[in-house]
């Protein structure tokens, strides 16, 4: 069995991005900026921000955090939105989510300028890669397919299960997994005979938001378990949505919580904005 290192794997990932940077700065004098805008004071939502803006400065982009109260208007938040979009020096945009009750996320992600979402959620860029020309993907899926090149698992053929079907996880990794041939089942909480239907699968990517939810039962030999989750267990300790001390007797790869999906997705969003800032250049 082995445990798939997604922070390794992501540290190496980070170090190149460095070296890629410096050397698109000294060859162009552009460097990747990449704004990150929070509302309110969700505490999740603060530790995810300050990690992408670490992870930013630490590849050498331009990092800035904008951070407005919760009582912020739809209408504030899209005139920076727009302040941005106009701005050459910006080349990634995030809102972070979730977003306040009173601001409707959708039209929120429609004004980011679809090169600029590094994100991938404009309808625009889900668009594109459900119709196989993907330019931004979202980056815990993207994350998610790096893990697979790296410990060479092919996916060709393969019965592949993704357990959640939002727009953030679920719905894209389906994308991916079939661009890559496999054939894919999305499952969700109002699937019958869940059990039965994630046996069947070769690879397995659960993100379901279910402290423990996947037991062994679920898991065929030999299976790959991606785990996507992130929540607190009855004591408090942080765990994924899978059981991973049952599911890793049975699985032949394994991601742990913390140190699999989580670091992955962060390197992912700095990989795009290096990318959207690559292809500004282009213009
Ligand atoms: N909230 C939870 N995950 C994400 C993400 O990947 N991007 C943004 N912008 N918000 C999130």
């Amino acid at each position: 069995m082995v445990v798939i290192d997604g922070k390794a794997l992501a540290a190496k990932m980070q170090g190149r991005l460095a070296e890629k940077t410096a050397s698109l700065q000294a060859e162009t004098g552009q460097i990747p900026g990449l704004v990150v805008i929070l509302v309110g004071e969700n505490p999740a939502s603060q530790v995810y921000v300050r990690n992408k803006e670490r992870s930013a400065l630490a590849a050498g982009f331009h990092s800035q955090v904008v951070r407005l109260p919760e009582s912020t208007s739809e209408a504030e938040l899209l005139d920076v939105i727009a302040q941005y979009n106009a701005d050459n020096n910006w080349h990634g945009i995030l809102v972070q989510l979730p977003l306040p009750a009173h601001i409707d996320e959708e039209k929120v992600l429609l004004a980011i300028a679809p090169e600029k979402d590094v994100d991938g959620f404009h309808p625009m860029n889900m668009g594109k890669l459900w119709s196989g020309h993907a330019v931004m993907v979202p980056s815990t899926p993207a994350g998610i397919m790096e893990m697979f090149r790296e410990y060479q698992i092919d996916l060709a053929g393969k019965t592949a299960v993704v357990i959640g079907r939002s727009n953030i996880v679920g719905k894209p990794m389906a994308q991916l997994l079939l661009d890559a041939n496999a054939t894919v089942t999305i499952a969700h909480s109002r699937t019958k005979n869940l059990a039965e239907v994630v046996k069947q699968a070769d690879i397995l990517v659960v993100a379901i938001g279910r402290a423990k939810f996947v037991t062994k039962e679920f898991v065929k030999e030999g299976a790959v378990v991606i785990d996507v989750g992130m929540n607190r267990d009855e004591n408090g300790k942080l765990c994924g949505d899978v059981d991973f001390a049952q599911v890793s007797e049975v699985a032949s790869h394994i991601t742990p919580v913390p140190g699999g999906v989580g670091p992955m997705t962060i390197t992912m969003l700095m990989e795009q904005t290096y990318q959207a800032c690559k292809r500004s250049l282009k213009k």
